[in-house]
């Protein structure tokens, strides 16, 4: 049978509304990029966050943002990150490419992130840095992971990128760290024209290295008698930690600021409707005990993706996916391979982790197609053929 349900690789539809401040951008933004709509989008951002004004820095992803975050973790020879192996890989390769060296931490199966006792477990004295990615948009419980970090003097980030707007108690995931960093890929709750990022920085004394370290390293002479002597502006970054930091261009263009300064009106009724939608999924298939999902009905899961695991095994999930792709055309995928299990961080030497969970769930999982703009009848659609392929096998 065709695809009736894809796994799309974009996650919203546009107002009209959004479309229209896209062509106002278009006529009226001078320059095209690093202009006021980029300031807007930043200040607006840190509002949004309840993170201090001036510390959020557009990117062009969020790749490019976890590439700053590492540089800015300056690691020596030795150094050493933990990170969750459940994640997707450019949560980690920034770090490596940076000089950092990747111990993996598990996952509680059922939330399916870190905790602070799975990063207890790998820390060493040569950890400097911990990365908690609130992975499937769900937000890792952070005050204790926070007090483990201080408590050893560790560089703590969190991985955002699918969880803009999630909170836990209030707070916002994304602002328990000392960096931040957000993806508006075509993939995610919010997007800036399928490419997009943000990177937050905690410490203020960073803060004026991050534009010259975003963008080629420009920034402008303070004295100079004449504008254009010795040159439009200075291009310098000072060595930090006693680490030369090189500089980079990953600004993010005037339309794309302009649009995600928009669509922070609208994110948090997004992230409402997903969750919605997801209650109803889980809920309408709790009789089920093969699948077994992660139910959390407070703006903790903004659930960007929806996800659940059979219980069953391997053997039955990939039976169930195969009969719902070719009977009834609906694409559900499996995500995130534990990164010490790709080719790529077994040949660099880090294929090595002690992570049961995760290869549990991943060797288990199901993620359904999840985005914003699926019609009621197409999900409606796929919760009774979940159901009626899931009861064939019990
Ligand atoms: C968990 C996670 N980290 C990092 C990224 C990288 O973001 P981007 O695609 O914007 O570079 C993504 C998404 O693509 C992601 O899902």
């Amino acid at each position: 049978m065709d695809t009736r349900i894809n796994f799309s690789g974009r996650s919203i539809k546009y107002t009209e509304e959004e479309i229209a401040c896209v062509v106002k951008a278009m006529r009226d933004a001078e320059p095209l990029t690093q202009g006021r709509y980029m300031r807007e989008f930043e200040a607006k951002f840190a509002t949004y966050q309840g993170v201090a004004e001036g510390s959020c820095f557009t990117t062009c992803n969020g790749c490019a943002a976890l590439e700053m975050s590492a540089q800015l973790c300056c690691f020596k020879p030795g150094d050493e990150f933990v990170i969750p192996s459940h994640t997707f890989t450019a949560s980690c390769y920034p770090y490596i490419k940076h000089g950092g060296k990747p111990v993996f931490a598990d996952i509680d199966l059922n939330t399916r992130v870190v905790t602070a006792e799975s990063i207890a477990k790998v820390l060493t004295k040569k950890t400097k840095a911990v990365i908690v990615v609130h992975l499937y948009g769900f937000a890792a419980d952070m005050p204790p992971i926070v007090k483990l970090c201080q408590e050893r003097g560790l560089i703590l980030i969190e991985d955002t990128a699918q969880a803009i707007g999630s909170t836990l108690n209030g707070q916002k995931a994304g602002s328990f760290g000392d960096h931040a960093i957000f993806s508006f890929h075509s993939h995610k709750n919010l997007t800036t024209l399928g490419e997009g990022g943000m990177l937050y920085v905690a410490d203020p004394k960073l803060w004026p290295l991050i534009p010259p370290l975003r963008h080629n390293g420009h920034c402008s002479y303070d004295t100079q008698p004449v504008y254009w002597k010795p040159a439009m502006g200075n291009v310098d970054l000072p060595y930090l930690d006693n680490t030369p930091l090189l500089p980079n261009n990953y600004s993010l263009g005037e339309i794309e600021c302009a649009l995600g300064a928009k669509m922070l009106e609208r994110i948090d009724k997004i992230n409402a409707e997903k969750r919605a939608r997801a209650l109803d999924f889980i809920d309408n298939l709790s009789d089920l005990p093969q699948l077994e999902f992660h139910r959390e009905a407070t703006s903790r899961h903004n659930y960007h993706l929806l996800a659940c695991r059979v219980t069953g095994g391997e053997e039955l999930r990939d039976r169930i996916m195969q009969h719902l792709f070719k009977d009834y055309g609906i694409k559900c995928v499996v995500q995130y391979l534990p990164l010490n299990r790709y080719p790529f961080y077994q040949r660099l030497g880090f294929g090595l982790a002690n992570c049961p969970n995760a290869d549990l769930f991943f060797d288990t999982m199901i993620s359904f197609p999840f985005q914003h703009w699926l019609s009621q009848e197409d999900f409606n659609y796929m919760l009774e053929s979940t159901r009626k392929v899931v009861q064939e096998y019990a």
